[in-house]
C-alpha cells in the first residue's frame, strides 16, 4: 500500500507500478502541489519515511534539484518518483514553501 500525506487529506491506497508519486496524489484527490511535472520546480517535494526501495532510482531532474543531504533523508519529487514495485510505502509532501 502506499499513504500519501498531502497537507489536508492523507490517504492510502493501493500502488499502481508506474505511476508517479504526483500521479497516485492527483488520481485519488489528495491535495499535492506541483507546477511543471518535469523535475525543476520542485513544488511536488516530498519525504519518502518508507519504502524508497519501491522506488525508481533519481532521475537527472532530481540529481540537478535536490542536494545529496535530501536524498539521503529521503526527499524526491513527486513527479520523477515512480512506484517499480509493490511494497509499503509512506510520502509526505514537504514543498520548500
Ligand atoms: S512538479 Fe515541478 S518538480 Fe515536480
Amino acid at each position: 500500500m502506499i499513504t500519501l500525506n498531502g497537507r489536508r487529506v492523507k490517504k492510502t491506497v493501493e500502488p499502481e507500478l508506474g505511476y508517479t508519486i504526483l500521479d497516485m496524489a492527483l488520481k485519488h484527490e489528495v491535495d499535492w502541489g506541483f507546477s511543471c511535472v518535469r523535475g525543476t520546480c520542485s513544488r511536488c517535494r516530498c519525504l519518502v519515511s518508507e519504502g524508497l526501495d519501491q522506488l525508481n532510482a533519481p532521475t537527472d531532474e532530481e540529481l540537478d534539484n535536490l542536494e545529496p543531504e535530501e536524498f539521503e533523508e529521503g526527499y524526491r519529487l513527486g513527479c520523477q518518483a515512480k512506484l517499480k514495485q509493490a511494497g509499503t510505502v509512506v510520502v509526505t509532501h514537504k514543498p520548500y514553501f
